[in-house]
């Protein structure tokens, strides 16, 4: 319910944090922009170690303050959500400061852990009363991977209510991220969904197969079958990247090393290492493995020409509020 304005925590600030996710079923392309609403289900792993941290205060001012990684900014698919918000909810002038230990818009998922964090902070700094669906339904609006951020683990976002879903596994895989160029991407994933869904003539083909690939993927994480993930999950990534590459104008996020990355996990695999690779809207590639395998992959990894560094991480909790202190 709406709160008055005044009695939104003057003064005080409050934390989340959340963590990037990795869909290994992919989203690509909307059904509906307006409540952007995914044209198929997606499956994604939660990581740990990367994290972004958003803090919320009263904004001393008439009007919300952006910053990002230290630098103020004027974001307009925040600025537009908060529109959204404010649609639903009396919220006062808000600062709001995200920052990111890993590099942003780069392919590792920092819209998804951002908003996952933005409405976990709001939502406990304004009072909104939302429960972790109701969050993962204000964070899929913003960017529909970061309903999935709400959760740790293993999750889905799927139909007829699109928020977020635990698929209550403990299988701890890990997932070393290859970075092969760490800045911003050309094309947003929004903007390249949109000319996907308009210009590719598999976009029908994708949207079908891709809720068949996620009923199987689901069955197999059950099923803890690594062997038989792997092949789809690769399969869902490369029938995303060959639909990218079918759009008009061509998307093409990879650089000469994410395919060096891409046949060295191959190549492992072959030799019987429990390894498969991912690959989103960017250039980097992640690695998931059996905690047992991480070691060879990263020294394997990060050997290759043109990568910049690797991470090794597993996986981490949903979004989580850190601190409600007063400043
Ligand atoms: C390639 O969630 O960033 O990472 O909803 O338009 O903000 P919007 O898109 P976004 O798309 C993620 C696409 C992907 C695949 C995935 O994470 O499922």
């Amino acid at each position: 319910m709406s709160q008055g304005i005044e009695q939104h925590n003057p003064g005080h600030s409050t934390r989340a944090q959340a963590h990037p996710n990795i869909a290994l079923i992919k989203y690509w392309g909307k059904s509906d922009t307006l409540m952007n609403l995914p044209s198929a289900p997606s499956l994604s792993i939660t990581l740990d170690t990367l994290v972004t941290e958003t803090s919320i205060t009263n904004a001393s001012g008439n009007s919300d303050e952006v910053w990002l990684d230290g630098e103020k900014t004027i974001d307009l698919k925040i600025a537009g959500w908060l529109i959204d918000l404010r649609q639903r909810f009396d919220l006062p002038p808000l600062e709001i400061r995200s920052t990111n230990n890993f590099p942003t818009a780069s392919g590792l998922a920092s819209s998804a852990s951002g908003f996952a964090a933005l409405i976990t902070a709001i939502n406990a700094h304004c009072e909104l009363g939302l429960d972790n669906n109701q969050c993962s339904i204000w964070a899929r609006r913003a960017s529909a991977s970061a309903a999935r951020s709400m959760q740790g683990g293993w999750a889905t976002l799927s139909g007829p209510h699109w928020h977020v879903e635990s698929l209550e596994i403990n299988w701890p895989v890990r997932v070393v991220v290859a970075i092969t160029d760490a800045t911003r991407k050309a094309v947003s994933s929004s903007v390249g969904m949109a000319q996907s869904k308009d210009t590719s003539p598999y976009y029908p083909a994708w949207v079908e197969t891709t809720t068949q690939d996620f009923a199987a993927a689901t069955d197999l994480v059950a099923a803890q079958d690594f062997a038989a993930l792997a092949e789809l999950a690769e399969h869902s990534c490369l029938k995303m990247h060959g639909l990218m590459m079918s759009t008009q104008p061509g998307l093409l996020y990879w650089k000469p090393a994410t395919l060096a990355v891409i046949h060295a996990i191959r190549e492992l695999r072959a030799e019987g290492v429990p390894v498969f690779f991912t690959v989103d809207a960017g250039p980097q590639v992640k690695a998931i493995c059996l905690p047992e395998a991480a070691k060879a992959v990263e020294d394997k990894l990060a050997s290759i020409s043109g990568v910049q560094q690797t991470l090794n991480v597993g996986l981490g909790p949903g979004a989580h509020l850190v601190t409600n202190a007063t400043p």
